[in-house]
């Protein structure tokens, strides 16, 4: 079963999803940023990182929300990044970032599912996605377009939760994620499931090693996995 917002809907993950990030859009950026004390643009910047020997030119953000990794590729000068999100009020608060930091011309949103991308195959330099995975309705259907769309010889990066094995960092972020998370969270976005979900489909989702297995198996080579902040998150890397 997988794990899905809105126990008590009868709609799949996708639509419940989509629904969730819709409702909580306004309140996204803050709440990211509250919920992990900043820590969460760093990890952006130093999965970033590792593309810097790649020098990717055209450079597709799956789930992009509200456009942070987007910008943050920008360090690695492309001549576009287009980002894709099935949540329309996610993509709404990023075309109004995009605007006002007048990023138009470099950044381009669209609506878009990671498990049916509308690209030719072999377009894109670098493929790169960041706490988005974990919400894919069908996981190896997901990345298995992203490796479609990706150009032969080229990386994809994914930035994603990860659970803490070691005492105590292992005891206290449980603690953090099961009782004080879903608080802040409710409070803040006004929705009751998001930030229960949050936890639940971090504890539900495969990490390390087993991830890297998913990514060679839909046929990603050289695939690597470096874990940030005591695991709490997890780079992973791979080459078509
Ligand atoms: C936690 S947010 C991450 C947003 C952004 N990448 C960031 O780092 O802040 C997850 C995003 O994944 C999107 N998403 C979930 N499933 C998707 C799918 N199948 N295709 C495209 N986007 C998807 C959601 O709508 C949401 O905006």
């Amino acid at each position: 079963m997988s794990v899905v917002p809105y126990k008590d809907k009868k709609e799949g993950k996708k639509q419940q999803v989509a629904s969730m990030f819709d409702n909580i859009s306004k309140k996204y950026d803050l709440l990211n940023h509250l919920l992990s004390l900043g820590i969460d643009i760093i990890w952006r910047k130093k999965a970033i990182k590792m593309l810097q020997k790649d020098q990717p030119k055209l450079i597709l953000d799956i789930a992009t929300g509200t456009g942070d990794f987007a910008i943050e590729a920008l360090a690695l000068k492309p001549e576009k990044v287009i980002g894709v999100d099935i949540s329309e009020g996610m993509l709404q608060e990023g075309r109004k970032k995009m605007k006002q930091k007048k990023l138009e011309h470099l950044i381009e949103l669209q609506l878009g599912d990671s498990e049916k991308l509308l690209f030719q195959e072999n377009k894109f330099d670098a493929v790169i996605v960041s706490f988005g995975v974990r919400n894919f309705e069908n996981l190896e259907k997901g990345l298995a377009d992203m490796y479609r769309v990706l150009k032969p010889g080229g990386k994809t990066v994914i930035l994603e939760f990860s659970k803490p094995k070691k005492f105590p960092m292992k005891q206290g972020y449980s603690f953090y994620f099961k009782y004080i998370l879903p608080q802040i969270g409710r409070m803040i976005s006004k929705d009751h499931s998001a930030y229960t979900y949050l936890p639940e489909s971090v504890k539900a989702f495969p990490d390390g090693r087993d991830f890297l297995g998913i990514l060679e198996k839909v046929g990603f080579k050289q695939t690597q996995c470096k874990t940030l902040t005591f695991g709490i998150s997890s780079i992973y890397t791979g080459i078509k």
